[in-house]
């Protein structure tokens, strides 16, 4: 079951706290580490996390030098926990415009943590997904578009969850969401936690999918089979 979320929220549940920005995307951190635990233990095969929109790159530039110094830490700091855990770490998004260090860093638990098999846990970096769709689209070649696509790691998503109350894709995993059962939490992305998860799992469960069909087909029902 492939799972991708929309950590939406930092900003406003810092302000909320009369916290700097900056102090919601270190609780946001803190937040990922709880919900990569929860996945791996459940009944998630990949999750896909939206960290940095292309779009991302207008914000103030102290905050973004934050987030990217964050990106590298957690992935120095988490490496060793995630080939314990048997999670794989793959990053998505351009990395022509990201500093060398993070580049290294990514680079680094890339290789480190290939053989995990448990849970694969994309961050989407630089990212979006118009961008990969067109240069997918300009790539060419001999291969169908869809192959090509498949090739570039475009994974359908079964369940999409957007915290922070607002109810929009953001340009993220477009493509992959076609078929997607999409849920909105209010809660902002430093309170996400197992709970959280699991709720939105529940949700997930109770829905009828159908694929444009008329009845849930028994194989495809709930189960992450379009992997
Ligand atoms: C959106 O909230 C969040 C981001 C742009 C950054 C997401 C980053 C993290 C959760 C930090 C840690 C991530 C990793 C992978 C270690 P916002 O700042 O737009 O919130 P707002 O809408 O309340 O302003």
């Amino acid at each position: 079951m492939h799972v991708a979320i929309i950590m939406d929220g930092n900003g406003r549940w810092a302000s909320r706290r009369g916290l700097p920005r900056t102090a919601g995307h270190a609780a946001g951190a803190r937040a990922v580490n709880r919900t990569v635990e929860a996945a791996a233990r459940g009944p998630i095969d990949i999750l896909t996390l939206y960290a940095f929109s292309s779009s991302n790159w207008s914000r103030p530039h102290n905050e973004v030098r934050h987030l990217m110094g964050l990106f590298r830490r957690y992935l120095i700091s988490e490496t060793a926990r995630c080939v314990e855990n048997g999670v794989r770490v793959c990053v998505i998004g351009r990395r022509d415009r990201l500093g060398a260090d993070l580049v290294q860093a990514i680079e680094c638990t890339e290789t480190l943590t290939r053989g995990g098999t448990r849970l694969m846990l994309r961050l989407a970096v630089d990212y979006s997904s118009r961008e990969a769709l067109t240069q997918a689209a300009e790539a060419g070649g001999d291969s169908s578009f869809a192959e090509r696509l498949a090739a570039d790691g475009m994974l359908d998503v079964d369940l999409l969850i957007r915290t922070g109350g607002e109810r929009r894709l953001s340009d993220f995993l477009l493509w992959e969401s076609a078929y997607a059962e999409l849920v909105f939490v209010d809660a902002f992305w430093p309170d996400f936690d197992e709970n959280a998860l699991a709720e939105a799992l529940d949700q997930f469960h109770k829905r009828e999918r159908r694929f444009g069909g008329l009845r849930p087909a028994p194989c495809l029902q709930n189960s992450g089979a379009q992997r």
